[in-house]
């Protein structure tokens, strides 16, 4: 089973000791590959999934949105999210689908909430990876979605576009610590606190309530500096690192039709850190 990774830069993806990992843990013979593949050769790469048998591939930056194009069929969500991270080669027909913001949500529910039915969360920032996540978290009934942006009209659009999906509304970045008051869960999908800015934190540590849960999709730091305050407040904290794994995951399980080995996926990929 021939699988890889398209993008570029794509030396220090992760991802090839993740999957070949978890094809020598269920015993399929096969390889997963980086794949450095330019903008001007993207049609030309995805070709080439069905000229060379590949059974599917993971897509990363900067072609998420560009390969939508040159696929044959995308799953729904996919199509909302506008973007798409996982191909598979059903016999030469190629489906586009986005596995991150779905890993996330397998992440957050296994590590932190079990449940979200009715819940109320606020999702700071509402670029690419929001997106994905916030789609996935639509379909898991939330009581209410609260999207915080920096370029608020870019949150107001969002919540018009998925209003029919759920109750969303858009705030600023201003209104971020009053709405915080009042939620069960904050999500930061900015870059707010990512190395080497790690001092940076997207909400005023006071402000943040006591014992709710707290993701941030950051995973350099592991542990930014809103997860800091947020457990020295008594909060279960999530980091960005089970979102990786699971959109593995899912991408796995859609190529090979079989559960994805987790924890040789999780091992795999700490290791690589420390190698
Ligand atoms: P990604 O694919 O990682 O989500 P993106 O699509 O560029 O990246 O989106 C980045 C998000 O982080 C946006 O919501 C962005 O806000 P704007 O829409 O106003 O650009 C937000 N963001 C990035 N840097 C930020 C900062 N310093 N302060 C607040 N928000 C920031």
């Amino acid at each position: 089973m021939l699988l890889g990774v398209m993008g570029n830069p794509i030396a220090h993806s992760k991802s090839p000791a993740m999957h070949n990992a978890a094809l020598a843990a269920c015993n399929i013979h096969g390889h997963y590959v980086p794949l450095h593949v330019t903008e001007s050769a993207l049609k030309e790469a995805i070709a080439g999934i069905v000229a060379m048998n590949f059974r599917g591939v993971n897509v990363t930056v900067p072609h998420k949105i560009e390969v939508m194009k040159y696929v044959d069929e995308l799953d729904e969500a996919a199509r909302q999210i506008g973007a798409v991270n996982t191909i598979v080669n059903q016999d030469g027909h190629l489906v586009g689908y986005n596995t991150d913001g779905i890993g996330y949500i397998r992440s957050l529910k296994e590590e932190a909430m079990s449940d979200l039915k009715g819940k109320s969360v606020l999702v700071i920032g509402c670029g690419g990876a929001a997106r994905g996540i916030i789609y996935a978290l639509l379909g898991e009934l939330p009581g209410q979605v609260i999207v915080a942006n920096r370029t608020v009209d870019s949150a107001y659009a969002l919540a018009k576009e998925w209003g029919h999906l759920g109750n969303i509304e858009g705030c600023s970045l201003a209104e971020v610590n009053v709405k915080a008051q009042h939620v069960d869960l904050i999500i930061n999908t900015t870059s707010v606190g990512m190395h080497p800015h790690i001092q940076n934190c997207p909400i005023e540590p006071a402000h943040i309530p006591s014992g709710i849960v707290v993701s941030d999709l950051i995973y350099n730091p592991l542990e930014t500096a809103l997860l800091q305050h947020a457990k020295a407040k008594g909060c279960c904290i999530h980091n960005g690192f089970g979102m990786f794994i699971y959109q593995g995951a899912y991408a796995f399980e859609y190529w090979t039709g079989i559960p994805a080995p987790i924890e040789a996926m999780k091992q795999a990929v700490n290791q690589s850190f420390t190698s």
